[in-house]
């Protein structure tokens, strides 16, 4: 018999119908203001934002672009972090993408002397020369930023203009590369690059996206699609077989495993003409090395791809945890800390098909670690166990190892570990070769306040990662036209998992599992709408999954393409339960001609008490970073990317906006989208979401 669900939260709000308004939309009785947004000014000493893209380069003292994860750390007296609430906090957040980096210059971003583009993350484009300042830019938005926060004479929260807090951490910060004792060495063999040729240290943090906060109080920024920064000019020589094999399997500068790059996808940072000599632009051109030692940046991609620690109270160097794993990070959520037990970390690695992961300390729990900073990072993120998930088809699954010492990684043919340095880098090829479950596109785990359990959100797949044939129990929806929409194949509205570790231990190597939610559109039929949503819970493409310690809310945003002629991406607020609680429901992904999977999963279908739309954001946006004031009565979250289908200038000469969100509220000047950090409050005053 399923376990009964602890007691829980109820929902006090009146669930909010979609919008497709050029707004934050919230229930009646909540208010919001703007925190601080993309391009503010972290000191006075630099002129205020003009959002008309005449900045110099200034952005290592501005708030980046593409507001994503973030937390909030209160401060002691003597300056250090403060598990319970005090008078002074920080704001820590990622600034994850350059995809709208064409609203920080004044006519869109520019190569080969033609401005007016707008280059995505993944584009093939012409890489003629770019200006050095527009690149300088791209680069220092991105990393993290700390802003003291706090509320105002009449009581709104927000950032503090000159507070010694104020930081950011950049695409070009130094780094130090920390790792397990025993294999230290061997780390850094891969990290050798002209930059440090010994390999302790690198340069940069980039597409941080979602995040995790450590119970000794320091920062998780975790470095997701970093692999789409590089780039091989057409014709290059490829580096070796192995060091191909590895880029292949992570999307690094997108060219075959032999022959000569036929193919630029990159941000076009190593595209200025001082790439050659000056090493800021020539380090993401990772062909073989051109005339000089100087210029030898091949393993440079082999110092991105980690979770990175950052003590938010000090202006102490970050520390890349090699430990944890090189993927796609999308988050970093610790486990429930137990004082004498070792500390598990869950992690995502968002990209089709592929795996979640847990990182297990060596080190027990001690709460006299707190404020420990980056040496109590040291202590619990270096030595540890790196773990990849298995859902078996019978709600069970179990923790691997990814170990040199495990046969099916020792003799993996695909890619030949050298060691378990090499283990850790490529440890998407580990996981391959010991076969973890495919999963649909990972992104953020969250941790149950009221029984530890883990949920994590998979946003959505495709027919060519998840066809009708390749379904599994974990991942088990592949849509067959179902609905008559024309959809065959994949699972484009996502669905949230969630597991129970074996007796709760944050060593557990089996665990149980069902799945909580899938997205839906209301009214496409039973066979989709799995979790029965209706018109104001229904939503597509969950992200960003985050519990309140106040309240136990589990809140839910999403980001998604497939919906937005419904609605803008939103934040609902569900009410948890527990594994087991919902009872079997079996999907049959049949299609004429193609017989797919048959399933059956252990899942519920939540009524509207239970899942509730609580805010709809500006048009473009994504609903990114969440958290809460101590008392739970202010909630912060973030809107990424308003507007990010505004075109490029050159083929929009009256350069017509999506969205002119937050301006158009009366937040900054008024004219280009921005991503910013709102505070919700309850004109009442009470706590958010009850
Ligand atoms: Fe950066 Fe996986 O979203
Ligand atoms: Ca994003
Ligand atoms: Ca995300
Ligand atoms: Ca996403």
């Amino acid at each position: 018999p399923a376990p009964a669900p602890p007691a829980g939260p109820s929902l006090g709000f009146t669930a909010i119908d979609k919008s497709l308004l050029d707004d934050v939309v919230l229930p009646a009785g909540y208010t919001y203001s703007v925190v601080h947004a993309t391009g503010d000014r972290l000191v006075s000493s630099i002129p205020a934002y003009s959002n008309t893209g005449a900045e110099t380069d200034e952005w290592t003292m501005r708030v980046g672009d593409h507001h994503d994860g973030m937390d909030l750390y209160y401060i002691n007296a003597s300056g250090r972090y403060s598990a319970t609430e005090t008078n002074r906090a920080v704001l820590v957040m990622n600034h994850e993408s350059s995809a709208d980096a064409h609203f920080f210059h004044p006519n869109g971003q520019t190569s080969g002397g033609v401005a007016g583009k707008k280059f995505s993350q993944f584009d093939s484009w012409d890489l003629g020369v770019r200006p050095e300042l527009e690149v300088l830019k791209e680069i220092n938005h991105h990393g993290v930023s700390v802003a003291e926060v706090g509320k105002n004479s009449s009581g709104r929260w927000e950032y503090k203009l000159d507070s010694l807090y104020n930081r950011r951490v950049t695409g070009q910060s130094p780094m130090r590369i920390a790792g397990p004792a025993a294999h230290l060495a061997d780390i850094r063999s891969f990290m050798v690059t002209a930059y440090d040729t010994s390999g302790a240290t690198s340069r940069g943090t980039l597409n941080n996206c979602g995040h995790g906060k450590t119970p000794w109080g320091t920062y998780l920024a975790c470095e997701e699609n970093w692999a789409a920064y590089f780039f091989m000019p057409t014709g290059s020589t490829a580096v070796d077989t192995k060091t191909q094999t590895s880029r292949q399997r992570y999307g690094v500068a997108r060219v075959p495993l032999s022959g000569t790059a036929t193919s630029a996808g990159s941000q076009g940072w190593s595209a200025t003409a001082s790439a050659a000599t000056d090493n800021r632009f020539g380090r993401w051109n990772v062909s073989a090395p051109g005339a000089t030692a100087a210029q030898d940046f091949r393993n440079e991609p082999n110092t991105f791809g980690y979770i990175v620690e950052i003590d938010p109270l000090t202006n102490g160097t970050p520390a890349k945890r090699v430990a944890m794993g090189r993927f796609a990070h999308e988050a970093a959520v610790c486990g429930l800390p137990v004082v004498g037990q070792p500390l598990a970390f869950y992690m995502g690695c968002d990209s089709r098909n592929e795996y979640i992961y847990k990182f297990v300390s060596t080190a027990v729990w001690s709460e006299a670690d707190i404020g420990g900073g980056s040496a109590a990072g040291d202590k619990y993120l270096n030595e540890g166990r790196l773990y990849v998930a298995r859902f078996n088809d019978t709600g069970s699954g179990e923790w691997i190892e990814l170990n040199i010492a495990n046969p099916l990684i020792s003799g993996y043919a695909t890619y030949v570990f050298a060691n378990q340095a090499d283990v850790l880098i490529n440890a998407r090829h580990a996981a391959d070769a010991v076969g973890a479950t495919k999963m649909d596109r990972p992104e953020w785990g969250a941790v149950n306040p009221a029984n530890g359990e883990i949920y994590f959100t998979m946003t959505n797949s495709n027919n060519a990662s998840r066809p009708v044939t390749g379904t599994n129990a974990a991942n088990p929806r592949s849509y067959t036209d179902n609905d008559g929409r024309g959809q065959v194949g994949g699972n484009p509205n996502g669905h949230i998992i969630r597991f129970r570790e074996t007796a709760g231990a944050s060593t557990a190597t089996t665990f149980a599992w069902d799945i909580f939610l899938f997205g839906a559109e209301e009214d496409a039929g039973a066979s989709i709408n799995l979790s029965g949503l209706n018109a104001k819970n229904d939503f597509s493409s969950p992200d960003g999954l985050w519990f309140s310690k106040v309240t136990g809310i589990c809140w839910i945003q999403t980001d998604d393409g497939a919906y937005t002629d419904q609605s803008n991406c939103m934040l609902l607020a569900a009410i948890p339960g527990s594994v087991g609680d919902g009872g079997a429901i079996t999907v049959n992904n049949t299609v004429a001609g193609v017989s797919g999977t048959q399933n059956t999963f252990i899942g519920a279908a939540l009524g509207e008490a239970r899942l509730r739309r609580f805010l709809v954001s500006p048009r473009g946006a994504e609903v990114t970073g969440i958290t809460e004031s101590a008392d739970g009565r202010a909630i912060f979250v973030n809107i990424q990317h308003p507007g990010e289908n505004t075109p490029a200038i050159g083929t929009n000469p009256s350069f017509t906006f999506q969205s002119q969100w937050p301006g158009n509220v009366g937040y900054g000047p008024a004219g280009r989208p921005r991503s910013a950090t709102i505070v919700i409050t309850r004109t009442d005053g009470g706590v958010i979401g009850v």
